[in-house]
This record gives structure tokens, sequence and C-alpha cells, in this order.
């Protein structure tokens, strides 16, 4: 795997003139969702579409601005694209930005970007959001970010939905849950050289930040189609997978031919709800005197 020394198209180039300097690099956390973009974007869920109403009222904007941190394959800034007046997805991946700029929308760009040198305008979103993204990006050069670029009252929201779904089978639950085990226990092993922040403390670091004038957490969910091929890929799509592919263990000893089996049995191939829970940590920008 390239990390941080080596990262190809991920290497960051210097801040320019009234660029944001960041305070760390990461090209590796970036290069961990590298080449695996079609698999991403075929299986991956949607954030719920109350989410979207939760946010427009924050805002108290029908049709808000939106700035999508860590956009990917552009999942998420399709999903903004249906309810913003316009979209910018932020993304240093060129893999995964060249596949989400396969499929264009009149209200959505993107941009190769940094959480927390975005090279956007100041004062120049409604919301900012980052969909299973902000445990990549260092916490307060990106709050920091955030603020410059949200308008006074804006909204910064961090969704995430908790692995694996519900889809009703405790058997094929508990067997993702033994075989992301095996990959935890692999990883680490590896130098990835990621660097990562827990989920769970993302709320309290916002409000630690002094950015955001309230914090809260609520949760939505919704549910998608999905059988046991869809199982199995959601779990093959996770970046740490795909990393110790990529460094030559195989599936075996991670123990996805296991998994595979189990789910195959268990949940076969008749399409059932898959239940995709989404925790939103929501920060809210001081309003203008
Ligand atoms: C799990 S993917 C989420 C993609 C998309 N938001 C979605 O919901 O499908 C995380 C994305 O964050 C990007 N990323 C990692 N570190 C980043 C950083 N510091 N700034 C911006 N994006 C970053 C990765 O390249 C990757 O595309």
């Amino acid at each position: 795997m390239t990390g941080a020394s080596g990262g190809g198209d991920l290497q960051r180039e210097p801040a320019g003139p009234g660029r944001t300097i960041p305070c760390v690099e990461l090209p590796a956390n970036a290069q961990r969702f590298s080449g695996f973009a079609d698999l991403y974007d075929r299986v991956r869920p949607t954030p719920p579409p109350e989410a979207a109403e939760v946010l427009c009222a924050y805002v108290g904007r029908d049709r808000p601005d939106v700035v999508d941190l860590g956009s990917g394959t552009g999942l998420s800034t399709r999903w903004c694209a249906d309810w913003a007046a316009h979209v910018v997805g932020v993304e240093p991946s060129d893999d995964m930005r060249a596949q989400a700029e396969q499929e264009a929308r009149a209200n959505v760009e993107y941009v190769r970007g940094w959480s927390d040198d975005s090279g956007l305008p100041d004062g120049s979103a409604d919301v900012v959001l980052a969909v299973q993204a902000l445990h990549w990006m260092d916490p307060a050069p990106t709050f920091g970010e955030v603020a410059r670029v949200l308008r006074p009252g804006g909204a910064f929201v961090a969704l995430d939905c908790d692995w694996p779904p519900v889809v009703g089978n405790a058997e094929a639950e508990a067997a993702w849950d033994h075989c992301r085990a095996a990959v935890r226990r692999h990883e680490a092993h590896v130098d990835t050289e990621v660097r990562r922040w827990a989920k769970e403390e993302h709320l309290a670091r916002m409000a630690a930040s002094g950015r955001f004038a309230v914090c809260r957490e609520i949760a939505l969910h919704h549910a998608e189609e999905g059988d046991a091929d869809r199982f199995v890929d959601l779990l093959r799509s996770q970046g740490d997978y795909q990393t110790l592919r990529r460094a030559g263990i195989d599936d075996a000893t991670l123990g996805l031919d296991e998994f595979v089996a189990t789910v195959q049995r268990t949940l076969g191939r008749a399409p059932r709800p898959f239940w995709f829970t989404y925790r939103l940590r929501i920060g809210i920008t001081p309003a203008a005197r």
C-alpha cells in the first residue's frame, strides 16, 4: 500500500496564498479508498431522506448550498443534489473523483481538495457534510475549515451508518462481526500509516472545538433492498479489508471464505430489506450579529 511518503496522485500540494495550511498530511487515509471505486459505488447505501429535511430545517433554507467533504465516488454528493441548490464534492483521490464525475448532475461539481484545505470561498455554504468520512479527517483543522466555509447559522454534519445493516438474520450478522474481527486483528500487524478518529467521539470533539454554538446527535434509519451478494460486497467495500488484500493477505486468512459460505446459506438470493441506521452529529455555527 502506498503511504504518506509515496501517495502518487494523493501527494498534497503546498497550500496556496490565502489557503489554510494543513496541520497533518493524510494521504494514506485517502489512498485507502483508491482502487475499488466501482464496488463501493454499487453497494454502499445512501443516507435517509429525512436527514435532508432535518438539515434544511436547521439552516432555514428549502434548497441550501452544500459542500460534501470526502465525496468519494459521489454517492453522498448525488444524494445531496436531490435537495440542494448547488453541491460541491471535495475529494483528494483522483480515482474516486473520476468515478463520481461519470454521473454528471447540473447542480453538482467536484473539486480536488482536503477537509482542512478545500480551496472553497469563505461563507459559501449553508451545509457542510462528511458522509462516512469524518473519522479519516484531522478534527481541529477540519472544523476550522468548516467554520470558514459555512455561513452564520450554517450546519456541519457527520453522517455515519452502523455496520452491519440489520438484515433480520442473526447468523449472518454474527458472521459479519466474526470476519470483521479477523480483519481488524490482521490490520494491527500491517503498517498502513493510516490515522483515524473514533466516530463515537465526533460530537465531543465538535463541542470542544469551540466552532459551533450548538451540537447534538440524532439517529435516523431507512431500508434498502439487499441479498447475500450485497451483504458480502458491503464487507468487501470496507477500506481495511481492501488494504489487507492489496497487502497480499488472502480471503481464507481474513475469514472471508467462511463468511461468504454462511451468508449465502442464510440470506440466499431473494431480496430482503437491509435497514441502515445513520448517526448524524450536527454542529450549528453561531448566527450573524
Ligand atoms: C468512506 S469514503 C466516503 C465517500 C462518500 N462520502 C460516501 O458517502 O460514499 C471516505 C472518503 O474520504 C476521503 N478522504 C479521506 N481523508 C480525507 C481528507 N482529509 N479530506 C477529504 N477527503 C478525505 C477518501 O478519499 C474517501 O473518498
